[in-house]
């Protein structure tokens, strides 16, 4: 049912933890499920992000999806990190069941929300970076459950 990739994310996930004093952090939920995620970013003057942590309390497909976001978000300019969609991230990770696509928009929203954060904090406007939910759920209602 899940992929080797996933699988692996899950039972070892990269970059749990916090930032002290991160540049950005951002939060978001859930409500079907009660699932939640947190991304913390550090973040250099050349606007580059050089340290990600995550925390996830939820199912398995959040973990490996917020351990592989914080993997392809690593390195990459605030801009660029944009690129990193729930779609990269389970393209990434060779796929997740149908019912379990959902968790992996926790991810991309949570990614978006620590950009946002960041982009607050910092006075600037990132092209395309909309102002993230709290709770995907609404978001989530025209993915498969
Ligand atoms: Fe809630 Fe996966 S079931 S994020």
């Amino acid at each position: 049912m899940y992929s080797e990739k996933v699988m692996d994310h899950f039972n070892n996930p990269r970059n749990v933890g916090e930032i002290e004093n991160p540049s950005g952090v951002g939060t978001v939920g859930n409500v079907k499920c009660g699932d939640i995620m947190r991304m913390y970013f550090d973040i250099d003057k050349q606007g580059v992000i050089r340290d990600v942590k995550f925390k996830t309390f939820g199912c398995g497909a959040a973990v490996a999806t917020s351990s592989m976001a914080t993997e392809l978000v690593k390195g990459k300019t605030v801009q660029e990190a944009l690129t990193v969609t729930n779609k990269a991230v389970m393209e990434a990770l060779d796929g997740l069941p149908p019912v379990k696509v959902h968790c992996s928009l926790l991810a991309e929203e949570a990614i978006h929300a620590a950009l946002w954060d960041y982009a607050q904090k910092n006075g600037i406007v990132i092209q395309g970076l909309e102002e993230p939910v709290d709770d995907i759920a609404e978001k989530a209602k025209d993915e498969e459950y």
